[in-house]
């Protein structure tokens, strides 16, 4: 069996880290220019493994992410309504412990008409242990329903919504913990979206729900029968051969494609100073298995992020 895979076609040094998901790549420096071809096996590498961890990316600076991951197209503002980081750059949301603990699996801003195509994370300050994050292929876990759930999923739409219990309020609470959770509900975002979402690129289904999706549009059918439902699709997403548990190292990037994975950021590090800059991608309007797209409800996404058809 091959471990590592270096090819001429690709020219990346390249590690599967589980049959389903996640492939580690080393000796790639993404602080400086990359070739056209370079970028290209990147982001064929990303549409087949889904996450990437570069172990060597070698970008010490705000400036040098934002530069790599607008090689995967136009760069979004930090977030919708987290945006009080003065002096961080305004494509740059600080992933911190201090203020948000991310331990709900979730899709990054699904409540929004066109949520990321890619989210990228470097790792600013860790923890002395913990802190792992964890990444689950929710394509794998569509393939892996039967296929009369798969053609009840292929008909079911979710509203999902920023003011959930993403963001509720722990036992205790700090003051930055307070500001982070005014400032995430500080303006509702209501979209549905199909709960099976084709992948623009690889023609993939895979289940789009997570933490923000609250409830299924579905006449006739109870909040409470709502989400046995949801928790069904769910709990096939999150088994243990669909997901990647992701180390941090200093300095490590983490790139996932966020039209088709879910991810959870682990509490296990007694609240230890943690931080990690994300920087995400502008994506699509989710499509349906019969060609239906996603739509708003309620509040308008654009300042936060332009609709972007591919890529
Ligand atoms: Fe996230």
């Amino acid at each position: 069996m091959t471990i590592t895979a270096t090819t001429a076609a690709t020219g990346l040094r390249l590690r599967k880290l589980g049959q389903h998901i996640g492939a580690r790549i080393e000796g790639l420096d993404l602080s400086g220019p990359l070739d056209p071809g370079t970028v290209a096996a990147i982001r064929g590498a990303l549409s087949e493994h889904k996450a990437l961890v570069f172990a060597d990316a070698g970008i010490a600076t705000d400036a040098q992410q934002e530069a790599f991951a607008a090689r995967f197209g136009p760069l979004t503002t930090a977030h919708p309504t987290v945006t009080f980081h003065e002096g961080a750059p305004k494509t740059v949301l600080p992933v911190d412990s201090e203020e948000s603990v991310a331990n709900q699996w979730h899709t990054d801003v699904t409540f929004v008409l066109n949520p990321p195509q890619v989210s990228t994370l470097r790792a600013v300050v860790l923890p002395p242990y913990g802190g792992e994050t964890l990444i689950a292929n929710t394509a794998a876990a569509y393939r892996s329903l039967p296929s009369e759930l798969q053609r009840l999923a292929d008909t079911l739409w979710a509203e999902h919504t920023n003011a959930s219990d993403y963001i509720k309020p722990r036992t205790v609470q700090g003051e930055k913990e307070q500001q982070y959770q005014q400032a995430f509900v500080s303006q509702t975002f209501r979209t549905v979206h199909p709960v099976v979402r084709v992948h623009p690129l690889t023609g993939e289904k895979g289940l789009f729900i997570g933490a923000f999706a609250q409830r299924l549009r579905l006449l006739g059918v109870s909040a409470y029968e709502s989400a046995d439902l949801l928790r069904t699709f769910q709990a096939h997403i999150t088994r243990p051969e669909y997901v990647v548990r992701v180390s941090w190292d200093p300095g490590q990037v983490v790139v996932f494609d966020n039209r088709i994975t879910q991810h959870y950021a682990i509490d296990n590090y007694d609240r230890a100073p943690r931080k990690l800059n994300r920087i995400t991608v502008a994506g699509d309007i989710p499509t349906a298995v019969d060609g239906q797209r996603s739509y708003a409800l309620e509040g308008d996404s654009s300042h936060y992020s332009q609709i972007v058809e591919l890529g």
